[in-house]
């Protein structure tokens, strides 16, 4: 797997912060220190509030998984959903206001050779899966994207997927915009025509648990990327923990472990993790 490198922690400006509708946004961050360093599958530690005045409310800063990286312009790009007090808070920053951010954090999508690069995203696990496609197409590397959602409202930034030349295929549960069903089904139907390479995947666990089975039962390389309530992203709280698998090689699983999202992932080799 790759290494950490050494984040750096940035007065990050807001340069454009966009509703995309549906509680989703779009996020550019003038955050040159940040740029420089992070690659397709890193995240980073955002405070959704400048500090000013006497609150620190919200006291812990959010993760969140970079969309786009321009190291040339010193800007990041986020795609984040409303859920709680944070995101609200960062929805409401606009143009111009500084935030404390520290990035990059954890371990980024590994450089595996195997053709095709199979993405899987779901919902608000967007993010990272748009940037590996951007970063794979422009290696010239073949790339089929799978991206899922409950409705078409959950479906974004499909005009940028498209501009990366990877194959697209859109599922949703209710039916309203491409396969109805779950993103893993069109993606199982793929891997049962006889594609190969490696899988790449992030979104909901339920999404993640059908990617890995599906990995061991067609014996490919696959990559999830986990999520975890995270407060420090540096390894120190440990309140990003799950449980991981060790295998001995003896068939049988040896006692349970623990990793750290922040520091171990949040890209694991899915055999890895017990699910
Ligand atoms: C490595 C990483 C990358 C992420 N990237 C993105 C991204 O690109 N875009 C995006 O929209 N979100 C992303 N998230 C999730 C995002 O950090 C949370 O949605 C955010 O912290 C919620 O903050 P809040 O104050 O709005 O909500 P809170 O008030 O803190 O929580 C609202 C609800 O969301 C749940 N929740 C909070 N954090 C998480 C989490 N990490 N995983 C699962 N449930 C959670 C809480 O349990 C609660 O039910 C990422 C998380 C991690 C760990
Ligand atoms: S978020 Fe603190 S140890 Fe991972």
């Amino acid at each position: 797997m790759s290494r950490p490198v050494e984040p750096k922690l940035e007065a990050a400006e807001v340069r454009e912060n966009r509703a995309l509708g549906s509680g989703y946004h779009l996020l550019s961050l003038e955050a040159p220190e940040v740029a420089a360093r992070a690659a397709a599958g890193h995240f980073l530690m955002l405070a959704p509030a400048p500090e000013t005045g006497p609150s620190f409310d919200p006291l812990l800063p959010r993760p969140f998984s970079f969309l786009a990286r321009d190291p040339a312009a010193g800007q990041v790009q986020l795609f984040f959903r409303t859920v709680g007090r944070g995101t609200r808070l960062l929805a409401a920053q606009p143009p111009g206001t500084r935030l404390r951010a520290l990035g990059p954090l954890g371990r980024p999508w590994p450089d595996v050779p195997a053709e095709p690069a199979l993405l899987v995203a779901g919902g608000v696990g967007m993010p990272p899966i748009l940037d590996l496609a951007t970063e794979l197409a422009a290696r010239g590397r073949a790339v089929e994207v799978f991206y899922g959602g409950r409705g078409a409202c959950d479906l974004h930034l499909l005009d940028r997927f498209r501009a990366t030349r990877a194959s697209l295929t859109l599922a949703t549960d209710d039916g309203s915009q491409g396969w109805r069903g779950r993103v893993t089904e069109p993606l199982e139907a793929r891997l049962a025509d006889g594609a190969t390479g490696c899988l790449y995947a992030c979104g909901p666990t339920p999404m993640l648990r059908a990617v890995a089975r599906l990995g061991e039962r067609y014996a490919l390389p696959t990559y999830v990327s986990l999520e975890a309530p995270m407060a420090c992203g540096i390894g120190v709280c440990r309140g990003c923990a799950v449980p991981a698998r060790l295998g001995d090689g003896s068939g049988h699983d040896a006692p349970q472990s623990y990793r750290m999202v922040c520091v171990d992932g949040p890209v694991f080799e899915a055999g890895e993790v017990a699910w």
